[in-house]
């Protein structure tokens, strides 16, 4: 029997509440939240119990909607300065994936091309385009489930890091999407998942959720990916993105760019799958993509039952790097998959 899919992100509008998955419980327990305040789905998203770039995305739509409804009531310069407030709150929990500022982007103009209409009017309208930004996100990861497939032969041996898959988007996911996709149709891929270090996306996410599907997937610690395909297991890379630069750099979870590295050694494609609102046209380069610095107890502590470093011993522990687009074979989005030169097929692709 097909388990339960996995919901990341729910509106509960009779609740006036959002309902998140809690990722962080993950994998020992399934457990989902309801999110009643701007401050709480700030902390969730920082907190990572919503994570994943489009699921910040879609939480991050439904946390403007709802601050505006919470505002309702209000005089309406108080609504409107609620409003925004919310937004600038929700924009500063997390720097890298740009789906978030894309999401709030979208809620602000949409605001905006209401304003002159009543209060109820413009609640109404934010809700319509935080529905429209989670549909939309399950339309596109279909479409890059099909594109990334096609790819792939039956049989490939797959490596993939961190989780981009269901519960990182808002179904099918898209680095995990070609991969259940192939799942339905027979392809008998078999997937080695780096656990990704130091928050283990790769072990409690990534390994359950394939699990969870049927998926033939092989768990295996960061530093074995170049034993793995040295073996020759593997025929592709498939890494999910938080955000694309022009020339198609594309930052993605710590030891993205490794395995890419490694990859070209090894003369295997990586490919990185993400829905073009992942895209920043805007950025031109990399060097330019803000880079999350996360607590230092994450490296120092957090998994172990007694410490694991020396008190006081110097960490440093960003959340994402960035893959020079020299190493990418292709970037797979809805639209289909842009290839070298990106500063040209990127531009085309989004002007569709
Ligand atoms: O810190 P996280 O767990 O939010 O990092 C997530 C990733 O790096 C994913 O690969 C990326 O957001 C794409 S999710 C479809």
């Amino acid at each position: 029997m097909t388990p339960e899919p996995l919901i990341p992100n729910r509106l509960d509008d009779e609740h006036d509440a959002l309902v998140i998955l809690d990722q962080t419980l993950l994998p020992a327990r399934i457990v989902y939240r309801s999110l009643y305040s701007t401050e709480e789905i700030c902390r969730a998203i920082q907190t990572l119990q919503v994570r994943g770039a489009p699921a910040i995305g879609v939480a991050a739509g439904y946390g403007a909607y709802l601050a505006a409804k919470y505002a309702m009531q209000s005089k309406r310069e108080d609504f409107f300065a609620s409003f925004y407030g919310a937004c600038d709150a929700l924009a500063a929990s997390r720097p890298t994936a740009v789906n978030l500022f894309w999401a709030l982007n979208r809620m602000r103009t949409c605001a905006a091309g209401h304003g002159n209409e009543p209060v109820s009017e413009i609640v109404a309208a934010l809700r319509r385009e935080a529905e429209n930004i989670h549909r939309e996100d399950i339309a596109q990861n279909l479409a890059i489930s099909e594109h990334g497939l096609a790819l792939l032969r039956p049989g490939d041996g797959i490596l993939t890091h961190c989780n981009a898959g269901p519960i990182a988007t808002s179904r099918y996911g898209t680095a995990l999407g070609p991969i259940l996709l192939g799942q339905e149709r027979g392809y008998g891929f078999r997937v080695f998942a780096d656990e990704t270090r130091p928050l283990l996306q790769g072990a409690r996410l990534t390994a359950f959720e394939l699990q969870r599907a049927g998926v033939d997937v092989t768990l295996i610690c960061d530093n074995m990916a170049s034993a793995v395909m040295k073996n020759g297991w593997v025929q592709a890379v498939l890494v999910g993105c938080d955000r694309v630069a022009a020339n198609g750099d594309a930052a993605n979870k710590i030891g993205t760019s490794g395995v890419a590295i490694l990859a070209r050694h090894y003369g295997i494609p990586f490919y990185v799958c993400g829905p073009t609102s992942t895209v920043d046209l805007d950025t031109p380069t990399g060097e330019r993509i803000p880079i999350e610095q996360r607590d230092p107890e994450e490296i120092r502590s957090l998994w172990y039952e007694k410490p694991m470093a020396p008190a006081g011993c110097k960490i440093y522990n960003p959340a994402f790097d960035v893959t020079d687009h020299s190493l990418i074979a292709g970037i797979v989005t809805e639209k289909g998959v842009a290839r070298p030169p990106f500063t040209q097929s990127l531009r085309a692709m989004l002007e569709k």
